[in-house]
């Protein structure tokens, strides 16, 4: 992860680069660092934890450099202090560095440069990155950055200074994002489009074994063979979305109250004559459409997606669906088939795992349907086709909107290619699409009145270990559920599938231990009541998440949600679960758009 920002050009670039960062700090919020340079010296300034510990350090600052760089941190190697935060510069000061990714050899070329008397300030992998380029440096700054950059393994994108280029940003990238921006006597690096200062015009995408050298609107980039490159650049279309909480007191409860919103937003346009249609996929070949089986794969709350998205595709379209995590997926060398339908699931569309399990599907000549929320994001890019989630800019780290954009893609997925299989009959899809046009509403009647939930956190905030248990569609909501509470409040939790808990975790229910049944799913009711009379008969307290007038026991504490079939249980029930995270974070006090440890865009493996 991490995030990184350079500029060069003609305003004082600290400002920007601060700015730059504040963009960029869900990739992580360890520490921050810039380094400027000025008459021929490096100045940095690091601070540990968020942001606004360097912000402060930089208000006492009064540099007037035009050039500098920037990063904020999530930790790989290293702790995460001040010693470990980046910018890092060489010994001799020649070069300064900011770096995302892992360089994996990064022990073994910090051995071979200590037996050549260099000597490591930080524990990071980083540094030996401005070491090796110094060991290397002999006044040509290309061939420098060649033999650097080839020795080592692992992922990177990499701004840096040279004391004797004053106004000239060096940049580098092997998987890991990094764009470069161009304005009028101004050019910028970043790792995301969303820290291009506003007066950057164009853009262009680095790929993996550019080199860059970066001027005041000038840029070229060569190739790992020091050939240049003439990239395309493109106008940057729309300015990023606005970083406000609009009154509420989280990013995260602003976010969670946009999703009738967002997934209106995502409905428009696809409903045609009653049903499903979807504009991206129009052109599915229908050798792909008859797949005889459909993966999909995902980290974190998209893997969570995908697990309620397999209910519906099974159901609708009859075709068996394989869902994977896809830092699992990458090394288990799956026997893809040609033409098998992929589905990678990301909401930022940069996750390092997501862009190999892409890759490797790629590779095996699959089809892959890529269902993300980030435009222009590699596996936007890198996608046969792509269903545009329409979340629009998530800034809490904790998914909401990302997440539920990308279940209500997967049902729209379901309905449009079970139309064209005719696996169900036509009044079924009218059904259907009918209810997920309803959901938006389901959803602002949830959030019409949070004050049952928000009471709730209150019995359960200092509970050290909470449990979700739920069938099928119910299993893959509370997956989501336990995730999203044990990312914010640091609770203990962990969701099992109702029918399992007997064959082991049963074991650790005892008098008061808080277990979450989520039992909306109709079919399954009486089932997942059986599970909960078992924890409850073993001293388990018990939360239901249940359809509306649904009585289960006086005895239990319940949230009701509306009713809507089945399949689309999770849609509904992820509300007040978010809600739920949400109250109980704020209860304990915890940071809640930014938790610790996370960071929203994982461009690590
Ligand atoms: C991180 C985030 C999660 C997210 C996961 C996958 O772990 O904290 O909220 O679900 O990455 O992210 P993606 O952008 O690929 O959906």
């Amino acid at each position: 992860m991490c995030g990184i920002i350079g500029y060069t050009g003609e305003k004082t670039a600290t400002p920007i680069l601060i700015n730059g960062l504040k963009s960029l700090e869900y990739r992580g919020y360890d520490s921050a660092g810039i380094a400027l340079l000025e008459n021929k010296k490096f100045s940095v300034i690091k601070s540990k934890g968020e942001l606004k510990n360097l912000i402060k350090k930089t208000e006492k600052e009064n540099s007037v450099s035009s050039v500098g760089i920037g990063h904020t941190r999530w930790a790989t190697h290293g702790k995460p202090d001040e010693t470990n935060a980046h910018p890092h510069t060489s010994s001799d000061e020649m070069f300064t560095v900011v770096h995302n990714g892992i360089i994996e050899n990064a022990s073994v070329i910090k051995k071979e440069l200590e037996k050549k008397g260099f000597s490591f300030a930080s524990e990071t992998d980083t540094e030996v990155i401005p070491q090796l380029l110094s060991y290397h440096y002999d006044g040509n700054i290309s061939s420098t950055m060649q033999k650097a950059f080839s020795s080592f393994d692992g992922s990177f994108a990499v701004a840096f200074l040279c004391r004797d280029f004053p106004d000239t940003i060096f940049a580098a990238r092997r998987q890991s994002p990094l764009i470069i921006g161009r304005g009028e006597n101004e050019s910028v690096v970043a790792s995301d489009t969303c820290a291009l200062s506003e007066n950057i015009q164009e853009f262009t995408c680095l790929e993996d074994d550019e080199f860059a050298i970066i001027e005041k609107g000038k840029i070229e980039i060569f190739s790992s063979g020091l050939k240049p490159i003439n990239k395309k650049f493109r106008k940057i279309e729309s300015v990023a979305e606005k970083h406000d909480k609009c009154g509420f007191e989280h990013f995260m409860l602003k976010e969670i109250f946009e999703q009738p919103e967002k997934i209106k937003n995502l409905l428009k346009g696809k409903i045609r004559n009653k049903k499903v249609f979807i504009d991206e996929i129009a052109e599915l070949s229908l050798e792909i459409i008859k797949a005889e089986k459909i993966y999909i794969v995902g980290c974190g709350s998209a893997y969570h997606a995908a697990l309620a998205g397999k209910f519906a595709i099974e159901e609708l379209c009859g075709v068996p669906v394989e869902v994977d995590i896809a830092s699992e997926f990458r090394y288990r060398n799956p026997p893809v088939k040609e033409n098998t339908p992929v589905i990678v699931i990301s909401q930022s569309g940069e996750t390092a795992d997501s862009v190999a399990a892409l890759r490797l599907a790629n590779s095996k000549g699959a089809f892959v349907i890529g269902i993300v929320n980030v435009p222009g994001s590699t596996i936007a890019n890198e996608s046969d086709y792509v269903i545009a989630t329409k979340a629009g800019r998530e800034v809490a780290v904790a998914t909401t909107k990302g997440y539920i954009t990308q279940v209500m893609a997967l049902y729209l997925f379901a309905l449009h290619i079970a139309d064209i299989r005719k696996t169900i009959p036509d009044r079924a899809i009218e059904i259907y699409t009918e209810e997920l046009c309803r959901i938006p509403d389901k959803i602002s009647e949830i959030l019409s009145d949070t004050s049952v939930v928000e009471n709730l956190a209150e019995k359960y905030y200092n509970k050290n270990d909470i449990f979700f248990i739920g069938r099928n569609t119910d299993f893959a909501a509370a997956s989501e559920a336990s995730l999203k509470l044990k990312e914010i409040s640091y609770i203990n939790c962990s969701a099992f599938p109702a029918g399992e808990l007997k064959h082991g975790t049963i074991a650790l229910i005892d008098k008061g231990t808080p277990v979450v049944a989520l039992c909306a799913n109709e079919r399954l009711f009486k089932k997942t009541l059986s599970n909960i009379e078992e924890v409850v008969s073993r001293g388990g307290e018990i939360l239901c998440v249940t359809r509306k007038n649904k009585i289960i026991s006086e005895k239990y504490l319940s949230i009701e949600i509306p009713n809507c079939s089945d399949l689309f249980v999770p849609i509904l029930e992820i509300i007040p679960m978010q809600l739920f995270s949400y109250f109980i974070a704020k209860k304990k006090g915890c940071n809640i758009d930014m938790p610790k440890n996370l960071a929203k865009s994982v461009t690590v493996e």
